[in-house]
């Protein structure tokens, strides 16, 4: 196991935040795993790709990088593969791993950022797919208890952006590892606003859909490579009806969908845009001109000024339209705000 004292995390978080902390552990197997102390909480941090979090500071504590890897077929039927997946695997390399199989079922969720062992902590979801749909189970090592657990699907709780790991005390369970149930039939999902109409003429192949995904994504965001991000800063609200009918009379052409338990999810990206507060700037941290939902970093930005827009953000979308938009990444460490449920 790597240890680095003193580390530099800027590439280690897609904001490129050049945040220290006092030791790293780099965690390649259970055994590493099992050797390192135990997270304190809001103290140390478990870190997958660094694509879903936005570091205020300096981290008084410990780094805990997930790189445990390996992809391995562990079940089949004539219908069916079931897959153990390492948590430290590249999320992307996975779904062009599964596509190059013919295990369908990823193809909506290419080119998203990070390592699988995050993807259920927020439920990950695009273009109409979430990992919901795949995953079987999920095992973790439970630091309170001192012990692996198995969690199957219905015991994570997924929801949009949102799971049980989110909800439990953070950083009690350090994922090392995914099963996914994945189908030998493509079956295609088009349903997504822009999708099909961006596949054209193609055949709505596996390879095709995934290529389609790719060129969407790559369009449409600002590639954190270039401009420091952690995708959507905000969570597309869901309001219940009588909130979303009175936002409509004000607002018809807001851009709005149903979602689960009879409420309404409304696009943050639509809001943030209305509000005209695209390239809004606090020194180098900016509302992305590309994605109204995406904060970016231009070069040098703290966490403090990334955040500090973002708290305009949500001022301006709450004295506008009477919505709160809640961050969707991670904000380490949690500040002391009442505004703060991610
Ligand atoms: P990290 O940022 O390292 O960690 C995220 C959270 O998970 C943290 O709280 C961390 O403590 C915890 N964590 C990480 N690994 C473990 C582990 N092994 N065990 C326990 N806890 C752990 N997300 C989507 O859902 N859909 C998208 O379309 C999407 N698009 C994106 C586009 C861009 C350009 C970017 C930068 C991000 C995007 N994201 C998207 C967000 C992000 O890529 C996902 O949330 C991804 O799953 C995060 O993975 P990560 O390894 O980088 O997680
Ligand atoms: N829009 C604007 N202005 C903009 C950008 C978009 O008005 O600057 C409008 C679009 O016209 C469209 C709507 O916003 O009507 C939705 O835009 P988009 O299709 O880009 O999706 P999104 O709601 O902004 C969500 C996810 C993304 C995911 C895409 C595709 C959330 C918080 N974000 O974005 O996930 O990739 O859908 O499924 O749900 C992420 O989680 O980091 C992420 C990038």
């Amino acid at each position: 196991m790597k240890i680095q004292q003193n580390a530099n995390l800027a590439a280690y978080n897609t904001f490129g935040i050049a945040a220290k902390a006092e030791l790293m552990f780099e965690i390649e197997s259970e055994e590493d795993l099992l050797s390192v102390p135990a997270p304190r909480a809001e103290r140390d941090l478990l870190l997958g790709g660094g694509s879903n979090i936005l570091l205020l500071g300096d981290i008084e504590g410990n780094v805990l990088l997930n790189r445990i890897r390996g992809i391995a077929l562990i079940d089949e039927d004539t219908d069916s593969v079931l897959i153990e997946v390492g948590a430290g695997e590249n999320w992307h390399c996975l779904v062009s791993h599964a596509l190059g199989q013919g295990w369908h079922g990823l193809e909506n969720l290419a080119l998203i950022p990070g390592l699988t062992g995050a993807a259920p902590i927020q439920n990950i979801g695009a273009y109409g797919v979430e990992l919901a749909e795949v995953l079987e189970s999920v095992t973790a090592w439970d630091w309170s208890s001192a012990q692996w657990v198995v969690f199957n699907n219905h015991q994570c709780e997924l929801r949009y952006r949102d799971s049980i790991f989110k909800r439990e005390p953070r950083d009690r369970y350090f994922i090392t590892s995914f099963n996914l149930r994945l189908q030998r039939e493509f079956a295609p999902r088009l349903d997504y606003a822009g999708l099909s109409e961006r596949l054209g003429k193609k055949p709505a192949s596996a390879q095709n859909v995934f290529d389609t995904v790719v060129a969407l994504r790559q369009e449409k965001l600002p590639d954190p490579v270039v401009l420091g991000n952690a995708g959507s800063f905000f969570k597309n609200p869901l309001l219940d009806r009588s909130k979303a009918g009175d936002l409509l009379k004000t607002y018809p052409n807001l851009p709005h969908w149903p979602a689960a338990n009879e409420r309404i999810k409304f696009s943050a990206a639509a809001l943030i845009d209305a509000a005209g507060l695209k390239g809004l700037t606090l020194g180098p941290a900016e509302v992305s001109r590309q994605h109204a939902l995406v904060l970016v970093n231009r070069g040098g930005a703290s966490g403090q000024e990334i955040w500090a827009l973002a708290q305009q953000v949500q001022d301006r979308i709450y004295e506008n339209f009477g919505v709160h938009l809640e961050p969707e990444p991670r904000i380490f460490p949690a500040p002391p705000s009442a505004k703060l449920t991610a």
